[in-house]
């Protein structure tokens, strides 16, 4: 993760937001390249979600909506996560990225650790009862610990468990429910009656929307309603650079079907769209998992929740969130608002409130994926045949920031440079592309190396004199070849969509 959070700092993809002033944590800025990436994944997405299909409508609803929308939707009652609190240090953890045991040697407890959630937790945990056994100088068989999460502490236990801060029992609080919506006031007046809230999901603006969307949009079961927008949390404890943050984006579709339609079905091909999307970016079928929540974890009104995981280099996280909800949600509108949230549905004659599909994913999670699978440092020779390191990002050459590269083989002959310069401005028409003559012809692959550009060309003698060509390189496998300008765009054309 260090190489990959300093190469997104020094090559302007992602800086801290308002890092002059020390920075606010779990908040983020991208710079040029990262929002160019950030932009090609979301229009990716669009692309395929919604302008690709007949069945699917896109719409863009306000940040701050009307506060009874998030007493509808629950989140005003229940949109919370455990804190426990650090009486000494004051630092807070969410309860159940919180993980403790007890130490047991020759069969008897003689104390517990506390360590937080990692890529291995229960490595952490082990080492630190190895650790609390040897500094209390305890003889005895140390028995492989069981690690249990925070919340599931009965009050007994939360007083022999250490926080992590200090080492000393005593020090935790027992959980409480922290509501993760941050609050604002609309108006003038900063008193309860003009509270409102900024959206910590994209999601409610489809329901609320939905009789409009009916209405206006000549939609017809199944159909779907997708958004891409900012949402708000205030997480506990953002961490892991841009994968918890306060404010993200996120890339949400609601599924409407049927009340009597197999829901099952609908949520397999689903997940299996997701599955296939994150592929045609360029994440590999390695790096992704199924997990899906337990039965009896679920929310009463959900039928099954899946999540895409994704193996990130702090772990396997949750990435894409694909959710059959029942119509849940329709109705809790319908309920508090006094409107009908039926359907009527030509072909049966009948009414009814539709159930939903929901995935739901955040666009700065997948743009972390794409770094974390595609940074490599390698060893590679030079012209020269000497070994040299490179860096280099394995971005698909649907969301890489430059496309295309172009560089006069030598910056002080002017037919070369007039040459690149004319193929720039030709490319630059349709695609992000970037111009540079500064430094060997080596150094500037090894510059575009590592912002993931898929191609360089080279104008060099054999274009201005013989037949037009140029050379194009390749950044996975750095081959070279002759290519027209024709052969080019056509290129472009197959893998750029
Ligand atoms: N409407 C359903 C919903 O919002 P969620 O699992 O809470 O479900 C959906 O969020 C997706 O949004 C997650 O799978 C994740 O990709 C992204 N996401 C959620 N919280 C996030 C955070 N604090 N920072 C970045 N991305 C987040």
């Amino acid at each position: 993760m260090d190489a990959i959070v300093s190469l997104a700092k020094r090559r302007g993809f992602i800086f801290q937001s308002s890092e002059i002033y020390g920075g606010l944590n779990g908040f983020f800025d991208y710079g040029p390249l990262g929002a160019e990436l950030k932009k090609n994944i979301r229009d990716c997405w669009w692309n395929d979600m919604v302008r690709r299909r007949d069945d699917i409508v896109g719409i863009e609803t306000s940040i701050i909506m009307h506060p009874k929308v998030w007493e509808a939707s629950g989140h005003v009652a229940g949109f919370t996560d455990p804190l426990v609190d650090c009486k000494v240090t004051k630092q807070r953890y969410r309860a159940d990225q919180l993980f403790f045991a007890a130490v047991i040697v020759d069969g008897t407890t003689v104390g517990h650790v506390c360590v937080l959630e990692s890529a291995d937790t229960a490595a952490d945990l082990q080492a630190a009862a190895e650790y609390f056994k040897r500094k209390k100088a305890i003889q005895g068989t140390l028995a492989p610990v069981t690690p249990r999460e925070f919340t599931d502490a009965r009050e007994d236990e939360i007083a022999l468990i250490p926080s992590p801060g200090t080492g000393n029992v005593g020090d935790l609080t027992p959980p409480r429910a922290f509501n993760m919506m941050f609050q604002t006031n609309v108006g003038a007046l900063t008193d309860a009656s003009s509270v409102a809230y900024l959206r910590p999901e994209t999601a409610q603006g489809m329901f609320v929307d939905f009789k409009n969307v009916v209405d206006t949009g000549r939609v017809k079961l199944p159909f779907g309603i997708a958004q891409i927008g900012k949402s708000f949390r205030n997480e506990i404890t953002p961490r892991n650079f841009i994968f918890r943050s306060r404010e993200f984006e996120q890339m949400e579709m609601e599924y409407f079907i049927s009340e009597d339609a197999d829901w099952k079905k609908s949520h397999d091909e689903w997940i299996e769209w997701c599955r296939q999307w994150l592929l045609s970016i360029g994440l590999p079928e390695s790096h992704l998992s199924l997990y899906a929540h337990p039965q009896e974890k679920l929310a009463f009104y959900s039928k099954g929740t899946v999540d895409i995981m994704f193996k990130y280099p702090f772990g396997v996280q949750e990435l894409w969130g694909i959710a059959a909800r029942g119509n849940y949600d329709l109705n809790q509108h319908a309920t508090a608002s006094g409107k009908p949230m039926e359907y009527f549905d030509e072909a049966s004659k009948k009414k009814f409130v539709p159930h939903v599909i929901e995935p739901a994913v955040g666009v700065d999670r997948i743009l972390l994926a794409v770094l974390c699978a595609g940074y490599a440092e390698e060893d590679v020779k030079d012209e020269k045949g000497n070994v040299e390191k490179r860096t280099v990002l394995r971005l698909s050459p649907r969301i890489a920031p430059v496309k295309v590269a172009v560089f006069p083989l030598l910056k002080n002959k002017e037919a070369l440079v007039a040459r690149a310069k004319e193929l720039h401005a030709k490319l630059k028409r349709h695609h992000a592309v970037f111009y540079d003559e500064a430094g060997a012809i080596g150094r500037r692959y090894r510059r575009q190396d590592e912002i993931g550009t898929p191609w360089c060309v080279t104008i060099d003698f054999e274009t201005i004199e013989k037949d037009g060509t140029f050379t194009l390189r390749e950044r996975d496998s750095m081959t070279q070849k002759r290519i027209t300008e024709a052969d080019l765009f056509a290129l472009l054309a197959e893998l750029v969509y």
